[in-house]
């Protein structure tokens, strides 16, 4: 194997830099706990509305619908709206398409953002960061084919 390969592969899915937060496993594709279904609106909402004590939320940079437009700039930097489902599957100007891939944790950019494995920061930015259980919800919840409605 060539040293670009190795380096590659060391810098795929692995390990995050260490100065954008903690090391987290591989990245993988199954659902981790498939005895149990995520539902978007009362699993992930939540942690993106920063409704749970000490998560940092999506809310202050990438709401259409929050009061502070000017404070919005992850929405205003890729127009990636997470206010709604609806809004959050459209991705932004970097991701469309790629945003959520039912079915592949690993290749939809909202989980390879809140790992840090993605160009650019590692979402939410400047930390602190999601714990992996609850990236790892984000990644059941697409594992099991990224369902949900309009209005979550
Ligand atoms: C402090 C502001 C801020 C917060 C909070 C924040 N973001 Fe971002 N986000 C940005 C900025 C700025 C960018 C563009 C620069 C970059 O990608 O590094 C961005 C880009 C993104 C992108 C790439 C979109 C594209 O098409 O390029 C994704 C996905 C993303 N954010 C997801 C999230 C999620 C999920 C959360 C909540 C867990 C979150 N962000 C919280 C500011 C923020």
């Amino acid at each position: 194997m060539s040293l670009v390969a190795v380096v590659a592969l060391a810098e795929g899915c692995t390990f995050i830099q260490p100065e954008t937060g903690d090391r987290i496993s591989a990245c993988v594709d199954g659902d981790s706990d498939p005895a149990n279904a995520i539902e978007f609106k009362t699993r992930i909402r939540p942690l993106m509305n920063g409704e749970k004590p000490g998560t940092k939320g999506c809310a202050a940079c990438h709401y259409s619908t929050s009061p502070n437009q000017a404070g919005q700039e992850g929405l205003i930097a890729t127009q990636l709206d997470l206010s709604s489902l609806r809004t959050l599957r459209n991705g932004g100007v970097n991701t469309r398409g790629t945003i959520v891939v039912p079915g592949k944790p690993c290749s939809s950019a909202i989980v390879q953002k809140l790992r840090g494995t993605a160009n650019g920061a590692r979402m939410p930015k400047n930390g602190p960061y999601w714990s992996p259980e609850d990236i790892q919800l984000v990644a059941d919840w697409i594992a099991e084919g990224a369902n949900g409605g309009d209005d979550e």
